[in-house]
């Protein structure tokens, strides 16, 4: 189940006043899961909504609320986050100084937690955690802003969080965050991720529509060749 490909799309790249129609329009054309991306200002540079906006856009939808929490101490808010409409929270490894309380936490809420690293964190240190997390994020680009340039770095990240996964018969997603559009999507598949987030690819140029949809046929022409 954790193999079958998930596009996330990241609402952060969306427009802001046309924000439940363009919700819409992306879980009208096939995507499963919504990202949506908290920053704090203090674990990343850059703040962007909080729980006023996911509380307002949770009726308009029936996707999977994907939340990405960029924020430090996220033990502090959870809860809440769970109580406003999040279906899965993702915090960072960075940001907890126990990660697995966070983990509880998340689980208590009857949530599906994830965990992220950023770029400059070794995957290794994430292991320790996967038996117990439903998700894990690998950032492939600085966290905090959409519209970087994807970080060829995190394809190595990736091959070794499958090659673990798969020997350890772990049902975990891997979920890859950052700078992803359709040819890269590839790569970033074919490394053995299985769900991709993306904000410019989607929302930033052309149909949400039809930018879907591309990135659907990439992941079934490699669906094909297996
Ligand atoms: C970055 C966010 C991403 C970002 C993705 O901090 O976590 O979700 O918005 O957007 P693009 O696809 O534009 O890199
Ligand atoms: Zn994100």
């Amino acid at each position: 189940m954790s193999n079958q490909f998930i596009l996330a799309p990241s609402i952060l790249a969306a427009d802001f006043s046309i924000l439940g129609k363009q919700i819409k329009a992306a879980e009208k054309a096939g995507a499963p899961y919504l990202h949506i991306d908290v920053c704090d200002g203090v674990f990343v540079p850059s703040i962007s909504f909080g729980m006023p906006v996911i509380e307002t856009i949770r009726p308009v939808s029936q996707m999977f609320f994907d939340v990405h929490l960029m924020i430090t101490e996220p033990e502090k808010y959870e809860e809440e986050f769970a109580r406003i409409g999040a279906d899965g929270i993702t915090f960072h490894l960075e940001a907890t100084k126990d990660p697995n309380v966070v983990i509880d936490m998340i689980h208590k809420a009857g949530k599906r937690a994830g965990i992220s690293i950023k770029p400059g964190t070794d995957v290794e240190e994430v292991f320790p955690y996967l038996k117990s997390v439903e998700l894990i994020l690998v950032m492939s680009v600085e966290p905090g802003f959409g519209g970087q340039k994807f970080m060829e770095g995190s394809l190595e990240k990736i091959k070794k969080l499958r090659e673990y996964i798969d020997e350890n018969h772990l049902n975990v997603i891997i979920e890859v965050d950052g700078g992803i559009d359709r040819k890269i999507a590839k790569k970033v598949l074919q490394a053995g991720a299985n769900a991709i987030v993306s904000g410019s690819a989607i929302f930033k140029k052309g149909s949400i529509r039809r930018n879907i949809l591309k990135f659907y046929k990439t992941a079934q022409i490699l669906e094909d060749k297996k």
